[in-house]
């Protein structure tokens, strides 16, 4: 088992499993690996919103290089296997694109069942003036077949009243929960915020975030454990196509499976091995998962009207 500090960081422990980062385009490097070879393949792929690491094209033909992209995911994925697609949307002028409406249609298509849309819930970002500020993104949880893996028991999470019995009926008095926690169901707060390390309540990785590096859009390390714990077993192998700065790989190492990313940015894969060298050293700094969101004690003076704002009020 890993031990974790209370400070965010690991202690140093032996990762017997394979971390590898392939550096080179996505659709070639698939092209060499053979069938069936991942039981997990999770990935937050370019957004096409001009980000530095791509070049922005109509939506119609970003997704059709998609699709050629997800047709190689599929032939390696394992018929036990999985596929999480982790996005947000495109803006065009003002409007939105959900990707995941245009990406369900293409893995549908291809065969593949969702069994699940997961809303991934962050309280800060950008405030929009024109629209209400996005505060969520999702993964489209996909398989292959009916046949999957899937571990509740490894992410379930504390349940709010454990005392509770049923009231009526035949089970009348006896304990309705599950001793091992509930089932983390499929909108994840997962972020933030770590207050008395004067951090704030950090949705996605942003600034301060511990886990933040120089990519501009990592996601969290906890996001991608509850997936891995969840979808793969132990020695499993686990492909990110995307694989940026390897938070990916963190995860899939953290937990005992082989991983292997793909990135066409050779100082993102620099970054990656010097975190999985951080990791292995003990000195990794993360945020742990499921550690509860902090939430703010309303006598902190942050938590409080500022007296600029009062006067205000009183006018009103
Ligand atoms: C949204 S980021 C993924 C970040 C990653 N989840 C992390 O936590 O670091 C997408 C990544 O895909 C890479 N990328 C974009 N197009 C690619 C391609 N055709 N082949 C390989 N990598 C690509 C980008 O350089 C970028 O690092």
């Amino acid at each position: 088992m890993q031990i974790e500090k209370n400070s965010d960081t690991f202690l140093k422990k032996l990762y017997p499993n394979t971390s590898e980062m392939i550096l080179g385009s996505t659709i070639t490097e698939l092209r060499k690996i053979k069938n069936q070879k991942f039981d997990l393949i999770i990935t937050s792929p370019p957004y096409n919103i001009g980000k530095e690491y791509e070049t922005k094209t109509s939506i119609e033909k970003y997704l059709e290089f998609q699709t050629s992209v997800i047709k190689e995911l599929i032939r390696v994925t394992s018929d036990s296997g999985s596929i999480c697609w982790q996005v947000g949307n495109y803006i065009e002028k003002g409007e939105v694109f959900p990707l995941d409406i245009y990406y369900y249609q293409i893995f549908k298509k291809l065969g593949l069942k969702l069994r699940n849309r997961i809303v991934w819930h962050f309280g800060h970002g950008l405030h929009a003036k024109n629209r209400f500020s996005g505060r969520y993104e999702t993964i489209l949880w996909f398989t292959k077949t009916d046949n999957y893996i899937f571990n509740l028991d490894d992410v379930r999470i504390p349940s709010k009243y454990p005392g509770k019995r049923y009231f009526k009926g035949p089970k009348k008095g006896q304990i309705s929960g599950n001793p091992k926690g509930k089932n983390p169901s499929d909108i994840w707060e997962i972020i933030i915020q770590d207050w008395e390390s004067g951090l704030w309540d950090i949705p996605n990785v942003k600034a301060n975030h511990p886990e933040k590096t120089t990519h501009p859009a990592q996601f969290p390390v906890e996001l991608v454990e509850r997936c891995i714990l969840a979808l793969t077993d132990k020695n499993s192998w686990i492909l990110d196509p995307y694989a940026g700065v390897g938070s990916t790989l963190i995860a899939a190492l953290k937990n005992y499976r082989n991983s292997i990313g793909i990135e066409k940015e050779k100082d993102y894969i620099e970054i990656a091995y010097q975190r999985i060298e951080k990791l292995k050293n003990g000195n990794l700094k993360l945020r742990p998962i499921n550690k509860p969101i902090h939430q703010p004690n309303p006598n902190d003076k942050i938590a409080m009207i500022p007296k600029e704002w009062t006067n205000l009020f009183n006018e009103v």
